[in-house]
């Protein structure tokens, strides 16, 4: 009972997240999710976020605390993503959490948002290693970390150089005619087809980075759907689907691997929503036994966007002594790690 309460918010995209924790003890975590208005457009709409979170922040912060049965009174402090992400979407959460630190009198810790992906999983799986390798694959964000420790030291080791994982299996699911986002649909129809039908391209497969790219492959699935289309052939969609998903998390897990035999770490966390693609991890846990690495994946409500990571990240900055952030603190859109 000694650990401090901490109450963390999320608004970097189109979920508006609050969860609340104590240590590593998960005791709330509630979400409203924009998306439904997005599907339409095929992505996300800033604006349309924005004017979301405003309405869906008071209501989602009391019902974590009906889910958690507390008070605001009871609260210790309060965590935010800081960024990156949407810049109108993120102070929306960042007003929010500085309106109630200051009504409250408790301290308010900025956090980025991909050290929280990180934090999370010791919701679930307890203290990380230190160090340990994550791959963070999501709408947003494709990125390999070194983390030796996540309060206190983050390291970015490469990230994708133009689409992020996530965006390309929605971007793909379009072409396929799925509804957005497209990673579910495609994981769930590639469950038909086979991973070997086409042989689509690996971009910077052994170009000796840590860094992805995922729009070549794009490009390359959309040609070859076109081209039969054109010429009045019928597509197998659960073959494309699953041929296009293979080459994915054929790189994601290979560049993974060797970012821990690079660094000479045993311990392989993968977070984000592309965590909860089957086909990858059914090939991480593969590729991560053959060469003796410990694999970590959190559940997939963990993965996604939610607030529960924010306070994870709060509650090991608090335990680390961390000073905690000032009530100036901007929203920050491209806040590096
Ligand atoms: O982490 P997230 O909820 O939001 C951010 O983008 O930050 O990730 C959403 C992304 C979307 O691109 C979605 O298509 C993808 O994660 N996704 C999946 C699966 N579930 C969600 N991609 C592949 N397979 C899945 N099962
Ligand atoms: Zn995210």
């Amino acid at each position: 009972r000694d650990e401090p309460l901490v109450l963390g918010i999320e608004t970097s995209c189109d979920e508006t997240g609050v969860g609340i924790v104590r240590g590593h003890t998960l005791l709330a975590n509630t979400i409203a999710s924009s998306v439904e208005q997005h599907a339409r457009f095929g992505g996300v709409v800033p604006e349309v976020a924005s004017r979301a979170h405003l309405e869906a922040m008071t209501p989602t912060i009391e019902r974590a605390l009906d889910q958690a049965g507390l008070r605001f009174t009871d609260v210790d402090a309060i965590a935010v993503t800081a960024g990156p992400g949407l810049a109108g979407a993120l102070l929306v959460g960042v007003a929010a959490a500085k309106a109630y630190s200051l009504g409250l009198g408790v301290p308010l810790y900025g956090v980025n948002h991909l050290a929280a992906h990180v934090a999370v999983d010791q919701l679930e799986h307890g203290a990380l290693p230190k160090p340990c390798i994550a791959m963070l694959v999501s709408g947003g964000h494709s990125s390999l970390l070194l983390v030796p420790d996540v309060a206190r030291e983050v390291i970015p080791l490469g990230s994708t150089v133009d689409d992020a994982a996530g965006e390309a299996f929605d971007k793909v699911a379009r072409v396929l005619g799925l509804p957005f986002p497209g990673g579910p649909h495609i994981d769930r129809v590639a469950g038909d087809g086979s991973g070997t039908a086409i042989a689509f391209p690996r971009g910077k497969y052994d170009d000796g980075t840590l860094d992805f790219s995922f729009s070549g492959l794009k490009t390359a699935v959309a040609r070859w759907v076109e081209a039969r289309q054109r010429s009045g052939e019928s597509i197998h969609v659960p073959d494309v689907a699953a041929s296009f998903q293979e080459a994915v998390v054929d790189v994601l897990t290979r560049k993974a691997l060797r970012a821990c035999e690079e660094h000479g770490v045993r311990d392989l966390l993968i977070g984000g929503g592309v965590a909860a693609n089957s086909r990858l991890r059914a090939l991480a846990q593969e590729r991560c036994d053959a060469a003796g690495v410990r694999l970590r994946v959190p559940r997939p409500g963990l993965c996604t966007d939610n607030g529960a990571m924010v306070a994870a990240l709060g509650s090991d900055l608090v335990a680390a002594g961390v000073a905690p952030s000032l009530l100036d603190i901007p929203a920050d859109s491209s806040l590096p790690i």
